[in-house]
């Protein structure tokens, strides 16, 4: 296992940053080395033409919000620019509608250099309100993902995604087919949890970024939950890096091996 310091703004120049965006998205190797070990991997996945990567922020004792879905400052201030980062690197960051109700987030970069990603928000029964801050008209592509049949009144200009539903469930690997046909090639699910978990569940992440905190929040919103496993030793061990942010950890976990395909495959070599 490898463990590195990360670069966080205090000690990385922001031209370095700016290099590095703007080579990443560009298409250009070599990659500045300061940010390539952790971003790098998020350039071209390994199973198609997709990299489709979640993230946790979440406390020791494996919450990611308190009892009352309070989440904001569970990482440190370094925690957050790396989410910053990760959304300047995609083309466009989805989160479930309980994140959306509950925080109100705008997904755009404002800690770091970059631009903004697209937005999604998964919501298959309509139940966000117009005036979400996700939903305002400021230039970037925004989408409502939801199931077929509900009845969705987003605001002009948002475009509307409705999928095949099961039991409420919209298959992730269609979310991503959907979003792969939208023009996107580099997916963060932001969150929350119960997102992120129904993506891992359907093989459909190729990373996964977990920032712990070194903070416990009792009883409060779960982290990450799947299918019960009878032993321990049926768990899918998974290739990891890990990074200190500060006082945080972040464990950059490798999912690839498990990835199904769902875009066009790689030519092997
Ligand atoms: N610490 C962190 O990193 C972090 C990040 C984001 C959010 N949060 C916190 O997490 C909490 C919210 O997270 P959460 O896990 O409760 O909810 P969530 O993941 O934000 O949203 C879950 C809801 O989204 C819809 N959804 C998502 N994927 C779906 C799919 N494949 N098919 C159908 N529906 C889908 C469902 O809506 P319906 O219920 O309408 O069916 C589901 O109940 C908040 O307290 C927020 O502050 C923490």
């Amino acid at each position: 296992m490898q463990l590195s310091n990360f670069p966080t703004r205090k000690f990385a120049s922001p031209d370095t940053w700016e290099r590095f965006v703007e080579r990443f998205r560009g298409g250009q190797q070599p990659l500045p080395q300061t940010w390539a070990d952790l971003f790098g991997p998020l350039h071209n996945g390994t199973v198609d033409d997709l990299v489709i990567v979640g993230q946790v922020g979440q406390s020791l004792d494996g919450r990611i919000a308190t009892a009352t879905g309070h989440s904001k400052y569970i990482n440190c201030p370094a925690g957050i620019e790396h989410l910053h980062r990760l959304r300047a690197l995609v083309d466009i960051v989805v989160v479930g509608v309980g994140t959306a109700l509950a925080d109100n987030p705008q997904l755009t970069v404002r800690q770091v250099a970059g631009p903004h990603p697209a937005r999604a928000v998964i919501d298959p029964r309509g139940r966000l309100g117009a005036n979400a801050r996700l939903f305002a008209d400021d230039g970037v592509r925004r989408l409502l993902i939801t199931a077929e049949g509900s009845r969705v009144t987003p605001p002009p200009g948002v475009e509307i995604i409705a999928l095949p539903a099961t039991d409420g469930n919209i298959a992730p690997s269609a979310i991503a087919a959907s979003l792969k046909r939208a023009g996107m090639r580099r997916i963060l699910i932001e969150g929350g949890a119960d997102t992120v978990s129904r993506f891992i569940a359907a093989r459909c992440l190729d990373r996964l970024h977990v920032t712990v905190a070194p903070i416990m929040l009792g009883v409060g919103g779960p982290g990450i939950e799947l299918p019960p496993l009878e032993r321990a030793d049926q768990a899918h061990r998974m290739p990891v890096r890990v990074h200190r942010i500060e006082d945080d950890v972040l464990f950059d976990c490798d999912l690839s091996g498990q990835r199904v395909m769902l875009g066009v495959a790689k030519k092997s070599t």
